[in-house]
């Protein structure tokens, strides 16, 4: 793939990338290693929607991650593996490893019977056989679901019964910074409601004492034992299945959103070699966990598809202290660093004496992802991290999008602090009005939306292909919407300004409303509850739930933190509300519908100018809201 390096270059690319969209990406497909090459580049609708790229293409993804790098710098690093506790030693896993780690779990996968179309769950901790159990699904043809460890069982089961899982791939247990997981524990609460599991393969992490269920439950280690480490990948069309990944929306349970495998391979790989400049032999550290798909595309595949040395922390940035991020890239001579806002704005509340014994030499790109990046964040991040002499790269995707879509071009796009800048070459966004209608000018301020597909898009909705339609291409016809809303100013550069329906960023975590209700919901003593996002200094948005109660609550401290904990067993600590409220009523228009906007107005603090109230059925309900808030 030809790398652009100067601005010029990226105009120029742009240009062709509009004028010849199949020409540019068959131009950029050409250095994969295929089994056969495509008959069609590109064949698309925004109305069914259907669209598929490389058609009639064979390859297998995995082929190009490991054994094209295998075969030519079979010693250089693929994986740095940084456990939580530094005094454990870091591995550092080859190329050629990590394939016939890979191989060698392809053959396990088989000996139970998983095969071709299969979908396999992978709950597991940031350890380097997460990276291994997909990469041997991908290989043979097994559709991979990562449910983030951070995860519930409910959450866990949900996830499983939606895709039909038949294997679940977890481990013991595991420890987050002091904090210890016992994730077996879990997912045994979740394989209560699971039958389609029929196998549950257990990596053994810490040696905990864990159940294991005799004909379903088997060690990591001993089905891979005996096992030959050569295995011939299973040769996929350029539209096969690769993995499904859970994501929240405004409405309804989580989607598995569905990748296929030649467009998400060549848009990662290609994404990933311009965004970042990657050079050969530089360390990337991507802090996202698998779990999410910045672990998928970035830390995963992009890098392994590019000959990279990725970087896998199994911890957290606190831990043993807020230095970790810095002694991690000291350590390991980390060239390039992608992280999230919110783990930059926590780090900052330490203040910068920390950087006086760490060196940071190394660094040249610094990456930001999963959520709009202030400006005083952005300027810590450059000053503190970059000393000045870092390109930062806001980098604004999707789970849905599979690679990054808009950012700039490290050492190449001009920067400019809270803007992702630039659309990348392929991608064509689109600025429209609540009508739809588009604005051709700039600047412009509306939702944003793209209107020609890229290779690394998602195809469907796992199993409900009209709620792909339905939540993407059907608010602007012939459109796809992303659900953000954003500025864009008079040199054309895009800030993206947050979502626009009910789905609220915390801490880089995508949580919809809807489902963080229905959990509080589940508490006997409510009868019924909104939650709203509002400014969080650290977690860039934090929950606000206001709640209608059965009786009169004695002690609502204990009250509040029950609800948390049904919060936190019915999806995940992290989903948890910062602030809940009793409430006697909900500001609900006359047809029942909860006005959102008042309650999200009264979160942030600002109820001097609510808007029109007059549609609501008890205006009187607004007050009573207010006084109890303060
Ligand atoms: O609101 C946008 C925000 O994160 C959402 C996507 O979340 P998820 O699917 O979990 O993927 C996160 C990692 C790609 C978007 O709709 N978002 C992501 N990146 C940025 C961002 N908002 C502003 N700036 C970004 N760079």
């Amino acid at each position: 793939m030809k790398q652009i390096t100067t601005f010029d270059a990226y105009l120029r690319a742009y240009e062709q990338s509009i004028a010849d969209p199949e020409g540019f990406w068959a131009a950029v497909a050409e250095d994969f290693q295929w089994h056969k090459k495509w008959h069609k580049v590109l064949t698309w609708n925004f109305t069914e929607p259907r669209v598929s790229w490389f058609e009639g293409a064979k390859c297998n993804i995995t082929e190009n991650c490991l054994d094209r790098h295998a075969a030519r710098n079979p010693n250089s690093v693929a994986i740095i593996w940084e456990p939580n506790n530094p005094a454990e030693p870091s591995l550092h896993i080859t190329y050629q490893d990590l394939m016939r780690r890979v191989n060698t779990f392809c053959h396990a996968l088989k000996k139970i019977g998983i095969k071709k179309g299969d979908r396999v769950c992978i709950y597991l901790p940031m350890i380097p056989e997460a990276a291994v159990a997909m990469l041997a699904c991908a290989r043979i043809g097994a559709i991979h679901s990562v449910v983030f460890a951070g995860f519930s069982s409910a959450s866990l089961a949900d996830r499983i019964k939606d895709s039909g899982c038949c294997c679940l791939i977890t481990a013991d247990a595991f420890c987050r910074g002091e904090k210890k997981i016992e994730l077996k524990k879990i997912a045994d609460e979740a394989l209560v409601h699971t039958p389609t599991i029929q196998h549950c393969i257990v990596f053994n992490r810490l040696n905990e004492p864990i159940n294991m269920l005799p004909g379903r439950d088997v060690w990591w280690q001993e089905l891979t034992n005996n096992c030959p480490d050569e295995f011939s990948a299973e040769i996929m069309d350029a539209e096969d299945p690769l993995f499904i990944l859970y994501t929240s929306g405004s409405t309804g349970k989580p989607k598995g959103v569905l990748h296929t495998t030649a467009g998400y391979m060549i848009y990662t790989a290609y994404t990933f070699l311009n965004v970042f400049n990657y050079q050969p032999g530089e360390i990337f550290f991507c802090t996202a966990d698998v779990g999410w798909i910045t672990g998928h595309s970035y830390l995963l595949y992009g890098a392994l598809l590019n000959g990279a040395t990725t970087v896998m922390f199994e911890g957290i940035p606190t831990y043993p202290d807020h230095g970790r991020l810095w002694d991690i890239t000291d350590k390991h001579r980390v060239n390039i660093l992608y992280t999230a806002p919110t783990a930059i704005r926590s780090l900052e509340t330490f203040g910068t004496d920390i950087f006086k014994t760490k060196d940071l030499s190394s660094l040249r790109v610094l990456g930001s992802v999963g959520e709009p990046i202030n400006e005083d964040a952005w300027r810590w991040y450059h000053t503190h991290v970059g000393k000045n002499r870092c390109d930062i790269v806001d980098t604004w995707w999707q789970t849905e999008t599979g690679g990054i879509l808009i950012s700039p071009i490290a050492t190449v796009t001009p920067l400019k602090p809270a803007y992702a800048t630039l659309p990348l070459p392929g991608v064509q966004p689109v600025v429209v009005d609540e009508q739809g209608k588009e604005l051709t000018g700039s600047p412009a301020e509306g939702n944003l939306c793209i209107k020609f597909p890229w290779p690394g898009m998602a195809r469907t909705v796992y199993g409900n292909h009209e709620r792909f339609r339905q939540t993407y291409f059907s608010t602007y016809p012939n459109l796809y919407f992303t659900g953000d809303g954003c500025r864009r100013d008079a040199e054309g550069y895009y800030r993206i300004t947050g979502r626009v329906d009910d789905v609220i960023n915390v801490s880089g975590h995508r949580i919809g409303t809807g489902e963080v209700e229905n959990a509080i919901n589940e508490h006997p003593d409510v009868v019924e509850s909104a939650v709203v996002g509002y400014p969080h200094e650290v977690k860039g948005q934090a929950l606000y739930a206001f709640v209608i109660c059965t009786q009169k609550i004695p002690d609502t401290e204990k009250f509040g933190a029950e609800v948390r904990e049904v919060v936190a067993k019915k999806i995940g600590a992290f989903a948890k509300p910062d602030k809940i409220q009793i409430v006697p009523g909900l500001p609900k228009t006359r047809s029942g519908k909860i006005m959102r906007r008042i309650l999200r107005k009264i979160a942030e603090g600002d109820t001097t100018n609510l808007g029109d109230t007059t549609t609501l059925l008890d205006p009187s309900v607004v007050e009573a809201i207010i006084a109890g808030s303060r």
